[in-house]
């Protein structure tokens, strides 16, 4: 073999061995730059999944309270066919638990037991809610 061309194919075997390593760092850099898409996307999605339990949260205790029927029987300050939402509040004092208990139907009324029956049927409604919608109505009654 010549030398010259002995030192062409050594010099080729160099070139095929840079462009190997050279291919070989791209892959690299496509995985991590395909990981950090991902991360990135994961990330977003779980700031998305946070707005949507912020704004769950932050539904209005009022608006509940309207958008489920309540109001129909219970007044701010007035009894109507309910106490009133001050006698409900009232009654509950401190004891957010117990009243939470009653929305589940875990508890039995302690406002106006006599009119309890016309109370009983709206229990369907509550015990339906999802837990932050009752500590929401709870929070709303009691505040
Ligand atoms: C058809 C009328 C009516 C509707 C609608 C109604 N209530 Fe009542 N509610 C009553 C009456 C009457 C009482 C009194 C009886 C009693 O104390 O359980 C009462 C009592 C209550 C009490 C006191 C329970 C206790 O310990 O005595 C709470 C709390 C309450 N209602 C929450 C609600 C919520 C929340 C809703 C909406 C999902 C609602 N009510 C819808 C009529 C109603």
């Amino acid at each position: 073999m010549k030398k010259r061309t002995f030192l062409a194919i050594s010099a080729s075997f160099v070139f095929a061995a840079l462009i190997t390593s050279c291919g070989s760092d791209t892959a690299t850099v496509d995985e991590t730059q395909v990981e950090e898409v991902v991360a990135e996307e994961v990330v977003a999605e779980v700031a998305e999944e946070k707005v949507v339990v912020e704004e769950a949260v932050s539904i209005d205790g009022a608006e509940l309270f309207a958008s489920n029927g309540c109001v129909a029987c219970h007044q701010t300050e007035v009894k109507t066919v309910g106490p009133a939402i001050t006698a409900l509040k009232e009654a509950y004092s401190g004891n957010a638990d117990g009243l939470t208990a009653f929305l589940k139907g875990e508890a039995d009324a302690i406002v106006d037991v006599a009119m309890a029956a016309v109370m009983a049927p709206q229990i369907e409604t509550t015990k339906a809610m999802s837990d932050d919608e009752r500590a929401t109505i709870v929070t709303y009654l009691l505040n």
